[in-house]
């Protein structure tokens, strides 16, 4: 046999033959290398555009010295931080390589080919990869289409239809990416109350800290209520460390006993862990992270009105505008402007284009561009 006869489709789990890779957003490095542009803008993975914060680079910076030595494996300071934040008990926390890896773990523990997992369209795209990873099933609700909910939000009812006596997990982002739509405390709380006891809900809450509506629920307040809940929360947002790749999940402590059993051993670095807990006591750089998103999101959204470019409303560090046209083309022509943005065709949205809040010079850069695009 020689190496040409080997289709190594055959022998990867069934799952995964099926899998398309999570499409990053584009890194400028590649840009600048493919069509020679200098000083691209890079508004497509809802970065903080402003991050680190002064005192997570300086506790990153001081421990530089000790990198030849594995982290503490339960990352203990930061687990105790967390928890104090939280006010909860350390065992509830698990910690991620990202909140992406705590979502992997969740379909790990939870799925098996045998079972369910119910999100919505337009949900975060790691969703399905982590459930068709382990060989479970999807089931994707529609979203709602704007008469009983916002457009391209999460319609709960919906989901809630097609939980069923198989269905183990069910994910749920508030505020979901790539839409920047979200949930109130009242109708998530109603639908906790409505599932069955063999369901386990997930609510990411990647962007927590940049919704400012009262209405918007804190769960993690809830999961003495709901043993079944899981919040998932990250430091990659509004932290502004999403290079470091730090996340959690909150939960039941015996299900953070369950998530720890598959979790890798040291998943969150030395240098991670001590940027996350700096971080969580840099009040004044969230605030003014948030503080500087909102003025951004004004900025964007002034800019599509001018354009009369129809978008939908976030609550996010990013917004997804309807370009009226094929996004692909016009995020092509943003490219030869040196200007990266996110097509989100991958989630059924031909004619949107997501974009990440920058600077105030980058988000003008942008709106610029897109003005030359279009017309
Ligand atoms: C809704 C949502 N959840 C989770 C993540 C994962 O982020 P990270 O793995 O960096 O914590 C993202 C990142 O874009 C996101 O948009």
């Amino acid at each position: 046999m020689t190496p040409a006869d080997v289709d190594f489709l055959e022998l990867a789990a069934p799952g995964v033959c099926g899998l398309t890779p999570y499409q990053p957003g584009k890194p400028v490095a590649e840009l600048e290398r493919e069509l020679g542009v200098r000083n691209a803008v890079k508004l497509a993975s809802n970065e903080n555009p402003w991050g680190p914060g002064p005192q997570a680079l300086d506790a990153a910076q001081s421990v530089m010295r000790q990198i030849a030595r594995y982290p503490e494996g339960s990352g203990y300071q930061l687990v105790e931080r967390l928890a104090a934040r939280h006010d909860v008990a350390p065992g509830c926390i698990t910690l991620g390589n990202g909140s992406n890896d705590v979502l992997d773990m969740i379909a790990r523990v939870f799925l098996t080919p045998q079972h369910e997992a119910v999100f919505s369209r337009y949900a975060f795209a790691v969703y399905p990869i982590s459930v068709q990873a382990v060989g479970a099933s999807a089931r994707e609700a529609p979203a709602h289409d704007g008469s009983r909910g916002p457009a391209w939000g999460h319609d709960l009812d919906a989901m809630a239809a097609l939980v069923g006596r198989d269905t183990r997990v069910v994910f749920i982002a508030n505020p979901n990416n790539p839409t920047g739509t979200w949930l109130h405390a009242d109708e998530l709380e109603a639908f906790l109350e409505r599932m069955p006891p063999h369901v386990m809900v997930v609510v990411d809450e990647a962007y927590f800290e940049y919704v400012e509506d009262e209405r918007y629920p804190d769960t993690s307040r809830w999961l003495a209520r709901y043993p079944r809940l899981i919040v998932t929360r990250t430091f990659s947002k509004a932290y502004g460390l999403a290079g470091l790749r730090v996340g959690y999940a909150l939960s039941h402590p015996q299900v953070a006993g369950l998530l720890n059993r598959v979790r890798q051993p040291f998943n969150v670095n030395l240098v991670a862990q001590a940027a996350a807990v700096a971080a969580l006591e840099d009040t004044q750089f969230l605030a003014d992270c948030v503080r500087y998103n909102r003025a951004g999101m004004q900025q964007l959204v002034s800019g599509f009105g001018r354009m009369n470019l129809p978008y939908i409303e976030s609550v996010g560090n990013f917004v997804a505008v309807d370009v009226g046209r094929a996004a692909s083309e016009v995020y092509q022509g943003l490219l030869r402007q040196g200007v990266i943005v996110r097509p989100v065709a991958n989630y059924g949205m031909p004619r949107h284009l997501r974009v990440t809040i920058g600077r105030p010079e980058e988000n003008e850069r942008f709106l610029s561009a897109l003005h030359a695009v279009l017309t």
